[in-house]
Protein backbone atom coordinates (compact mmCIF):
# COMPACT_ATOMS: atom_id res chain seq x y z
CA UNK A 1 0.00 0.00 0.00
CA UNK A 2 1.51 3.19 -1.07
CA UNK A 3 0.38 6.46 0.87
CA UNK A 4 -0.12 9.98 0.29
CA UNK A 5 0.82 11.33 3.42
CA UNK A 6 4.70 12.31 4.25
CA UNK A 7 6.12 9.20 6.18
CA UNK A 8 8.39 10.60 8.98
CA UNK A 9 10.24 8.38 10.81
CA UNK A 10 12.19 9.93 14.08
CA UNK A 11 14.56 7.23 16.23
CA UNK A 12 14.55 7.46 20.23
CA UNK A 13 11.30 9.14 20.22
CA UNK A 14 9.84 7.47 23.31
CA UNK A 15 11.39 10.02 25.07
CA UNK A 16 12.56 13.82 25.18
CA UNK A 17 13.23 15.39 22.21
CA UNK A 18 12.46 12.74 20.18
CA UNK A 19 8.76 12.28 22.13
CA UNK A 20 7.86 16.13 21.67
CA UNK A 21 8.41 16.12 18.00
CA UNK A 22 5.91 13.29 17.48
CA UNK A 23 3.29 15.54 19.30
CA UNK A 24 4.43 18.95 17.68
CA UNK A 25 4.56 17.29 14.17
CA UNK A 26 1.26 16.01 14.24
CA UNK A 27 -0.20 18.85 15.36
CA UNK A 28 1.09 20.76 12.54
CA UNK A 29 -0.50 18.63 9.96
CA UNK A 30 -2.93 16.19 9.32
CA UNK A 31 -1.23 14.97 6.34
CA UNK A 32 1.66 13.41 8.51
CA UNK A 33 1.92 10.01 9.43
CA UNK A 34 5.04 9.54 12.18
CA UNK A 35 6.83 6.91 12.93
CA UNK A 36 7.78 6.62 16.87
CA UNK A 37 10.74 4.69 16.93
CA UNK A 38 11.60 2.81 20.36
CA UNK A 39 13.98 0.27 20.96
CA UNK A 40 11.05 -1.09 23.43
CA UNK A 41 7.63 -1.33 21.68
CA UNK A 42 5.80 -1.24 24.91
CA UNK A 43 7.81 2.54 26.11
CA UNK A 44 6.40 3.24 22.27
CA UNK A 45 3.17 2.60 22.97
CA UNK A 46 3.27 3.96 26.41
CA UNK A 47 4.08 7.14 25.05
CA UNK A 48 1.33 7.41 22.54
CA UNK A 49 -1.14 6.10 24.72
CA UNK A 50 0.23 9.31 27.08
CA UNK A 51 0.38 11.62 24.42
CA UNK A 52 -3.02 10.73 23.31
CA UNK A 53 -4.56 10.71 26.69
CA UNK A 54 -2.60 14.42 27.15
CA UNK A 55 -4.38 17.87 26.39
CA UNK A 56 -1.97 19.57 24.37
CA UNK A 57 -1.86 24.24 24.74
CA UNK A 58 -0.29 23.90 20.98
CA UNK A 59 -3.64 21.98 19.46
CA UNK A 60 -4.70 18.78 18.99
CA UNK A 61 -2.65 16.14 17.44
CA UNK A 62 -3.66 16.11 13.62
CA UNK A 63 -1.35 13.71 12.43
CA UNK A 64 -1.36 9.72 12.39
CA UNK A 65 1.23 7.78 14.87
CA UNK A 66 2.34 4.38 15.14
CA UNK A 67 5.74 2.76 16.54
CA UNK A 68 8.32 0.96 14.94
CA UNK A 69 10.46 -0.87 16.76
CA UNK A 70 14.26 0.19 16.35
CA UNK A 71 16.97 -0.19 18.05
CA UNK A 72 20.15 1.84 16.00
CA UNK A 73 22.46 -0.39 18.01
CA UNK A 74 20.87 -3.53 16.53
CA UNK A 75 21.41 -4.21 12.60
CA UNK A 76 18.83 -6.71 12.38
CA UNK A 77 16.45 -4.38 14.05
CA UNK A 78 16.85 -1.92 11.54
CA UNK A 79 16.69 -3.88 8.75
CA UNK A 80 13.42 -5.19 10.07
CA UNK A 81 12.36 -1.84 10.53
CA UNK A 82 13.47 -0.62 6.81
CA UNK A 83 11.14 -3.83 5.41
CA UNK A 84 8.48 -3.01 7.36
CA UNK A 85 7.77 0.48 6.51
CA UNK A 86 8.70 -0.73 2.80
CA UNK A 87 5.93 -3.05 3.26
CA UNK A 88 3.87 -0.85 4.83
CA UNK A 89 4.11 2.52 3.15
CA UNK A 90 6.28 2.00 0.18
CA UNK A 91 8.49 4.95 0.73
CA UNK A 92 9.84 7.61 3.38
CA UNK A 93 9.90 11.19 3.15
CA UNK A 94 11.59 12.09 6.09
CA UNK A 95 14.28 10.62 8.54
CA UNK A 96 15.10 12.22 12.58
CA UNK A 97 18.00 10.38 13.71
CA UNK A 98 17.44 11.61 17.16
CA UNK A 99 18.25 8.27 18.92
CA UNK A 100 21.68 9.48 21.04
CA UNK A 101 23.12 8.58 24.26
CA UNK A 102 25.65 9.85 26.65
CA UNK A 103 27.28 6.73 29.15
CA UNK A 104 27.13 8.24 32.67
CA UNK A 105 27.73 5.06 34.55
CA UNK A 106 31.20 4.67 35.39
CA UNK A 107 33.02 2.49 33.30
CA UNK A 108 36.78 2.50 31.32
CA UNK A 109 37.10 4.64 28.23
CA UNK A 110 36.58 1.80 25.48
CA UNK A 111 33.61 1.13 26.89
CA UNK A 112 32.32 4.65 27.19
CA UNK A 113 33.75 5.38 23.27
CA UNK A 114 32.36 2.08 21.47
CA UNK A 115 28.86 2.02 23.23
CA UNK A 116 28.49 6.05 22.73
CA UNK A 117 29.89 5.84 19.35
CA UNK A 118 27.41 2.44 18.23
CA UNK A 119 24.58 4.42 18.81
CA UNK A 120 25.54 8.10 18.35
CA UNK A 121 27.53 7.41 15.05
CA UNK A 122 26.80 3.83 13.90
CA UNK A 123 23.59 3.60 14.20
CA UNK A 124 22.61 6.71 12.89
CA UNK A 125 24.86 5.44 9.65
CA UNK A 126 23.76 2.25 9.56
CA UNK A 127 19.99 3.36 9.42
CA UNK A 128 20.45 6.28 6.59
CA UNK A 129 22.21 3.55 4.60
CA UNK A 130 19.37 0.71 5.20
CA UNK A 131 16.32 3.61 4.47
CA UNK A 132 18.44 5.00 1.56
CA UNK A 133 16.15 2.98 -0.98
CA UNK A 134 12.53 4.34 0.50
CA UNK A 135 14.08 7.70 0.31
CA UNK A 136 14.49 7.64 -3.22
CA UNK A 137 11.17 6.86 -3.23
CA UNK A 138 10.08 10.12 -1.54
CA UNK A 139 7.52 12.10 -3.09
CA UNK A 140 7.43 15.08 -0.79
CA UNK A 141 7.90 17.89 -2.90
CA UNK A 142 11.03 19.39 -1.76
CA UNK A 143 12.19 17.00 0.15
CA UNK A 144 12.96 14.22 1.39
CA UNK A 145 15.07 15.84 4.61
CA UNK A 146 17.46 14.05 6.52
CA UNK A 147 18.11 15.21 9.61
CA UNK A 148 20.67 14.09 12.28
CA UNK A 149 20.30 15.69 15.48
CA UNK A 150 23.97 16.15 17.37
CA UNK A 151 24.74 19.06 19.71
CA UNK A 152 27.18 22.44 19.50
CA UNK A 153 29.25 20.25 21.91
CA UNK A 154 30.26 18.47 18.73
CA UNK A 155 31.66 21.55 16.77
CA UNK A 156 35.35 21.10 16.99
CA UNK A 157 35.45 25.33 15.70
CA UNK A 158 34.07 26.41 19.26
CA UNK A 159 35.73 23.52 21.42
CA UNK A 160 38.68 26.38 22.27
CA UNK A 161 36.86 29.48 22.51
CA UNK A 162 37.23 30.75 25.46
CA UNK A 163 34.15 32.39 25.05
CA UNK A 164 31.85 29.27 24.83
CA UNK A 165 29.09 29.00 26.71
CA UNK A 166 29.41 24.87 27.44
CA UNK A 167 33.75 24.96 27.55
CA UNK A 168 33.32 23.49 31.06
CA UNK A 169 31.65 20.97 30.33
CA UNK A 170 33.80 17.85 29.65
CA UNK A 171 31.93 14.95 27.93
CA UNK A 172 34.89 14.07 25.35
CA UNK A 173 33.61 10.93 24.00
CA UNK A 174 30.28 12.53 23.90
CA UNK A 175 31.27 15.72 22.08
CA UNK A 176 34.09 13.37 19.64
CA UNK A 177 30.61 11.02 18.77
CA UNK A 178 28.56 14.30 17.71
CA UNK A 179 31.52 15.69 15.67
CA UNK A 180 31.79 11.97 14.37
CA UNK A 181 27.98 12.53 12.87
CA UNK A 182 28.82 16.08 11.92
CA UNK A 183 31.01 15.10 9.55
CA UNK A 184 28.57 11.91 8.57
CA UNK A 185 26.22 14.57 7.91
CA UNK A 186 28.79 16.85 5.67
CA UNK A 187 29.02 13.73 3.84
CA UNK A 188 25.50 12.63 3.27
CA UNK A 189 25.15 16.57 2.04
CA UNK A 190 27.78 15.95 -0.82
CA UNK A 191 26.29 12.75 -1.45
CA UNK A 192 22.98 13.21 -1.88
CA UNK A 193 23.42 17.07 -3.43
CA UNK A 194 22.77 15.68 -7.27
CA UNK A 195 19.56 13.87 -5.95
CA UNK A 196 18.05 17.60 -4.46
CA UNK A 197 17.93 15.95 -0.71
CA UNK A 198 17.99 18.22 2.01
CA UNK A 199 20.51 17.06 4.92
CA UNK A 200 21.56 18.55 8.06
CA UNK A 201 22.76 18.11 11.42
CA UNK A 202 20.82 20.14 14.16
CA UNK A 203 21.65 21.51 17.82
CA UNK A 204 18.63 21.25 19.91
CA UNK A 205 20.07 23.49 22.68
CA UNK A 206 20.29 22.51 26.60
CA UNK A 207 16.96 20.63 26.86
CA UNK A 208 15.02 19.25 29.80
CA UNK A 209 15.04 15.08 28.86
CA UNK A 210 16.45 11.93 30.25
CA UNK A 211 19.67 11.84 28.24
CA UNK A 212 21.77 12.01 31.09
CA UNK A 213 19.18 9.95 33.81
CA UNK A 214 16.93 10.77 36.28
CA UNK A 215 19.18 13.01 38.30
CA UNK A 216 20.41 14.49 35.18
CA UNK A 217 16.59 15.86 34.42
CA UNK A 218 16.93 17.23 37.72
CA UNK A 219 20.03 19.39 37.24
CA UNK A 220 18.64 20.64 33.86
CA UNK A 221 15.58 21.76 35.46
CA UNK A 222 16.84 23.30 38.04
CA UNK A 223 19.61 25.03 36.20
CA UNK A 224 17.62 27.10 33.69
CA UNK A 225 17.30 24.00 30.48
CA UNK A 226 14.69 24.65 28.01
CA UNK A 227 11.65 22.79 27.63
CA UNK A 228 12.40 20.03 24.81
CA UNK A 229 9.23 21.51 23.03
CA UNK A 230 11.45 23.98 21.66
CA UNK A 231 13.48 21.89 19.58
CA UNK A 232 10.71 20.16 18.83
CA UNK A 233 9.12 23.23 17.39
CA UNK A 234 12.67 23.88 15.88
CA UNK A 235 12.31 20.71 13.72
CA UNK A 236 9.18 20.97 12.62
CA UNK A 237 10.34 24.26 10.92
CA UNK A 238 12.96 22.07 9.00
CA UNK A 239 10.83 19.67 7.95
CA UNK A 240 7.96 22.05 6.76
CA UNK A 241 11.27 23.62 4.57
CA UNK A 242 11.25 26.95 6.68
CA UNK A 243 14.92 26.81 7.64
CA UNK A 244 15.96 25.88 3.81
CA UNK A 245 17.90 28.61 3.98
CA UNK A 246 20.06 27.22 7.06
CA UNK A 247 20.52 23.95 5.74
CA UNK A 248 22.01 25.71 2.49
CA UNK A 249 24.51 26.59 4.81
CA UNK A 250 27.61 24.71 5.55
CA UNK A 251 27.32 23.94 9.77
CA UNK A 252 25.09 22.70 12.21
CA UNK A 253 21.60 24.17 11.87
CA UNK A 254 21.03 25.68 15.11
CA UNK A 255 17.93 25.74 17.10
CA UNK A 256 17.59 29.61 17.51
CA UNK A 257 18.08 30.40 13.71
CA UNK A 258 21.29 29.80 11.87
CA UNK A 259 24.73 27.65 11.86
CA UNK A 260 26.88 26.79 14.34
CA UNK A 261 30.44 26.51 12.85
CA UNK A 262 30.94 22.33 12.78
N1 LIG B 1 18.80 17.24 25.92
C1 LIG B 1 19.80 18.01 25.54
O1 LIG B 1 20.18 18.99 26.23
C2 LIG B 1 20.50 17.71 24.24
C3 LIG B 1 21.45 18.65 23.79
C4 LIG B 1 22.11 18.42 22.60
C5 LIG B 1 21.80 17.27 21.87
N2 LIG B 1 20.89 16.36 22.33
C6 LIG B 1 20.60 15.18 21.51
O2 LIG B 1 19.21 15.05 21.37
C7 LIG B 1 18.90 13.68 21.08
C8 LIG B 1 17.71 13.24 21.91
O3 LIG B 1 18.11 13.18 23.26
P1 LIG B 1 17.19 13.67 24.48
O4 LIG B 1 17.88 14.82 25.09
O5 LIG B 1 15.78 13.80 24.06
O6 LIG B 1 17.40 12.44 25.49
P2 LIG B 1 16.42 11.26 25.96
O7 LIG B 1 15.21 11.80 26.61
O8 LIG B 1 17.30 10.35 26.76
O9 LIG B 1 16.03 10.57 24.59
C9 LIG B 1 16.93 9.73 23.92
C10 LIG B 1 16.15 8.66 23.23
O10 LIG B 1 17.07 7.81 22.50
C11 LIG B 1 16.69 6.47 22.74
N3 LIG B 1 17.78 5.54 22.52
C12 LIG B 1 18.93 5.37 23.23
N4 LIG B 1 19.66 4.39 22.68
C13 LIG B 1 18.96 3.93 21.61
C14 LIG B 1 19.19 2.93 20.65
N5 LIG B 1 20.28 2.13 20.67
N6 LIG B 1 18.27 2.72 19.68
C15 LIG B 1 17.16 3.49 19.64
N7 LIG B 1 16.87 4.44 20.54
C16 LIG B 1 17.78 4.65 21.50
C17 LIG B 1 16.18 6.46 24.17
O11 LIG B 1 15.37 5.29 24.38
P3 LIG B 1 15.22 4.57 25.83
O12 LIG B 1 14.11 5.31 26.52
O13 LIG B 1 14.90 3.17 25.47
O14 LIG B 1 16.53 4.73 26.53
C18 LIG B 1 15.37 7.75 24.18
O15 LIG B 1 14.09 7.52 23.62
C19 LIG B 1 20.18 12.90 21.34
O16 LIG B 1 20.80 12.58 20.11
C20 LIG B 1 21.04 13.87 22.12
O17 LIG B 1 22.42 13.63 21.95
C21 LIG B 1 20.22 16.58 23.50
Amino acid sequence: MASDKTIILITGANSGIGLETVVALSQASPNFHILLGARSVEKGEKAISEVKSTSHPAGPLKGTISVVQLDVSDEKSIHSAKEQIENTYRKLDVLINNAGIVVTRPCDTLTNLRETFETNVFGAMLLTEAVEPLLKKSTMSGGPYIIHVSSSLGSIGTRLDPEDKYKGVRGDTYRMSKAAMNMMAACHKFNYAELGWKVCTFNPGYCVSNLTGPEGREVRLSSGARPARDPADALVEIVQGKRDGDLAKSGIVDIDGGVIQW
